[in-house]
């Protein structure tokens, strides 16, 4: 993409009701983006059908969800779960006996990673495996979900999945100094990216964050054809990240969180969207705000561009609502902080010279510096203290906003999508939510006003 392609409407669902049939790709977490989504899919009376990645034993070995692991996840997700792993990307997979990449990761240490090297035939062994088990699992996921789709449905696939962060000690230890480390712990992302073990993590990113929804889409070719010769309608979507438009010094300005690893995955996956789009599949990535959730928890900074939020709330004519959103948040300070103390804090940051060169949409996704990493993570660790409890967060509250407008943004836009690639971005998630909650309320309070007026 050489810009971002906003989306500027709030659409109605007009494809999807009763009986129709969503599909999630991916399993539910309680905060995840798919929640938002969920709800719209059962506020149309969808059936519910989900997937799972599986677990693995103690040998590594995959495994379907037991009876007990399966109910809670069915209970959660409010439907029927395919109970066959499709479990993405190649860490743990090789061939019979041999070591996984995972294990070849473990053999590298903090002192010799950035010169040891990976036998490229032997990872591309392991890749080819993984891809079979994978297929091959979806292969027999779609068959059941065939039977569970009867003819004049519409079905609406949402693709979730975003991972593949090998679980190698050495490699936990480098994230976290990507992401969270400062001063001395700081580390070049830059200097991951060069190493072979970096190498290795963007292809599996690739495979879990990307290739998954062109696996999705192919696999689903035998219900698209049927269900759209029986009249009905088949929708992909997939969240992406590219950046987000917030309020910056009043207007809406692209920026981004740095260093985004995976965002090589990310535009992979907007060019499995096009690729579909142009042959007549009707496939779209939304690019979606930053929020706080179990995946994105990892990148310390993530929370500061969503938190201007409640500035949007408020430029976008949310009225008491939005009053009332920011007085919410402002009761998680402690006493004598403010929004405005917050968000001073995040205006500085994003005017700082060090975060300029970052704004570069055509750049992205640019390598941490050292100094970007201290004045992000520095700004994130001092908005933190300034609440009363640290697990109860203004980026809570506000992550679960973005969840609610993005799932009714997506849902409606979906029954007839603009095109592969859309940004949401502070302005329409702004007017999305001040459209469901403020939306009675001008009225009323309009309405008072008049009769003031006329008893005046
Ligand atoms: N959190 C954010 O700030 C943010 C911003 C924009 C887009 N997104 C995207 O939204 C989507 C949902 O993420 P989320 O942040 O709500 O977190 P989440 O943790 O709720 O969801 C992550 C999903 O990835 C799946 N997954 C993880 N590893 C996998 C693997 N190896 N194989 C198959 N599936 C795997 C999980 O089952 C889950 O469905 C992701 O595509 C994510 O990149 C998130």
């Amino acid at each position: 993409m050489k810009n971002p392609v906003a989306l500027n409407r709030i659409a109605e669902n007009t494809v999807f009701r009763k009986g129709d049939v969503f599909v999630l790709f991916g399993e539910l977490f309680g905060r995840g983006y798919a929640t938002g989504l969920l709800d719209e899919a059962r506020r149309a009376g969808m059936e519910i059908v989900g997937i799972t990645v599986g677990r693995r034993d103690e040998n590594n070995a995959l495994r379907p969800l037991d009876a007990d692991e399966l109910a809670a996840a069915e209970e959660r997700l409010g439907g029927r779960i395919i109970n066959i792993p499709v479990m993405a990307g190649f860490d743990l997979d090789a061939p019979a006996g041999g070591p996984t990449p995972t294990d070849l990761l473990a053999a590298m240490t903090l002192e010799s990673w950035e010169r040891d090297t990976l036998d490229w035939d032997y990872i591309a062994q392991c890749r080819d495996i993984a891809t079979a088990r994978f297929t091959g699992a979806l292969s027999q996921v779609m068959a059941v979900l065939d039977g569970m789709i009867a003819d004049g449905r519409n079905v609406f696939f949402a693709h979730t999945m975003a991972g593949g962060i090998p679980k190698a000690k050495v490699f936990l230890v480098l994230a976290n100094r990507i992401y969270k480390g400062r001063g001395a712990r700081h580390m070049s992302s830059q200097a991951l990216l060069d190493s072979d073990m970096g190498k290795l993590i963007l292809q599996n990113f690739d495979e879990v964050s990307a290739i998954t929804f062109q696996h999705l889409i192919e696999a689903s070719a035998t219900i698209r054809a049927r269900v759209e010769a029986a009249g009905g309608q088949v929708r992909y979507t997939a969240y992406g990240y590219h950046g987000t438009a917030v309020l910056i010094d009043g207007s809406y300005r692209w920026q981004t969180y740095t260093n985004y690893t995976q965002g090589y995955a990310k535009m992979r996956l907007e060019g499995i969207a096009q690729e579909a789009w142009a042959s007549g599949i009707k496939a779209t990535v939304y690019n979606c705000p930053e929020i706080r959730t179990n995946s994105s928890d990892v990148f310390t900074g993530i929370e500061l561009p969503l938190i201007p939020l409640l500035l949007a709330l408020k430029k976008e004519d949310g009225g008491q609502w939005a009053d009332a959103q920011w007085q919410a948040c402002e009761q998680l300070l402690l006493d004598g902080v403010t929004m405005n103390d917050v968000i001073g804090k995040i205006t500085d940051m994003q005017a700082n010279a060090v975060m300029r060169p970052f704004y570069d949409f055509s750049a992205w996704p640019m390598a941490n510096s050292q100094a970007q990493s201290d004045l992000t993570i520095g700004t994130s660790n001092e908005i933190t203290q300034m609440h009363r409890d640290g697990k109860a967060l203004v980026s809570d509250h506000l992550s679960a906003l973005v969840v609610e407008a993005t799932g009714k943004l997506i849902f409606g836009e979906t029954s007839d999508p603009a095109g592969p690639v859309q940004w949401l971005n502070h302005d329409i998630v702004a007017r999305r939510l001040n459209a469901s909650h403020h939306a009675a309320e001008p009225r009323a309070a309009e309405a008072v006003k008049d009769a003031h007026l006329k008893v005046a």
